[in-house]
């Protein structure tokens, strides 16, 4: 039987950055029962999934995101705002926005990601893209669920600073016992000229 490996694209957030969403956590956690909060070492945004992927595609499936990466060039986010998905009163998701003027870098990135993993063979579920970093998942049980108005009310200006970005980086993800484990398969740098702008 073929080997599988789970996978998905990403961008990695630096030490500095993720210890200020660490913080946030630690601050919400007591406000916010029920929400299972991601490891902050795990921290980062996704780009693509692409679920399971034949381990002899791994190295075409990553030859395909460095192509797509190259064209962009580096380019800075603003960590703010905190929102949940798919919506406040029954919330899934706990996230923490990204805006700025490098959205007009990162959305047509990760487009090209996405089509360059299609190409590759493994075309992403659901091709909507809400730039975000996830921080916790809620499972929602019986019962009524936790409305998250007021909280997300509460912590609108909550900004993490800049995120600089200067590379896509492709990820295993192993699911073990004690939560998921991220290796990088491969890094991809980004190499783009603004000046010259994408192809
Ligand atoms: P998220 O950051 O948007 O929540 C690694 O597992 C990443 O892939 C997760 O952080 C999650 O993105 C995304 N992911 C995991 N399982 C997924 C699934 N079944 N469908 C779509 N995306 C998934």
């Amino acid at each position: 039987m073929a080997q599988r490996t789970r996978t998905f694209v990403a961008l990695p957030i630096p030490a500095d950055r993720i210890d200020r969403l660490g913080q946030f956590q630690a601050r919400l956690a007591p406000q916010w029962p029920g929400v299972r909060w991601i490891e902050p070492k795990l921290l980062h945004v996704t780009l693509a999934f692409l679920g399971d992927v034949d381990t002899l595609d791994l190295a075409t499936v990553c030859r395909a995101v460095a192509e797509s990466a190259a064209a962009w060039p580096p380019f800075t986010l603003e960590l703010e705002g905190l929102g949940v998905f798919p919506n406040p009163a029954r919330p899934r998701v706990v996230w923490f926005g990204l805006t700025g003027p490098g959205l007009d870098v990162l959305l047509p990135l990760q487009q090209a990601v996405t089509e360059a993993v299609a190409r590759a063979g493994y075309p992403v579920d659901d091709d909507r893209f809400h730039p975000h970093v996830t921080l916790g998942r809620i499972k929602v049980g019986r019962g009524p669920a936790f409305d998250a108005t007021p909280i997300l009310a509460r912590h609108q200006t909550w900004s993490a600073g800049s995120l600089a970005t200067s590379e896509v980086v492709t990820y295993a993800s192993r699911l073990g016992p004690d939560g998921p484990e991220y290796n990088p398969l491969a890094r991809a740098p980004l190499n783009g000229k603004i000046s010259a702008g994408p192809p």
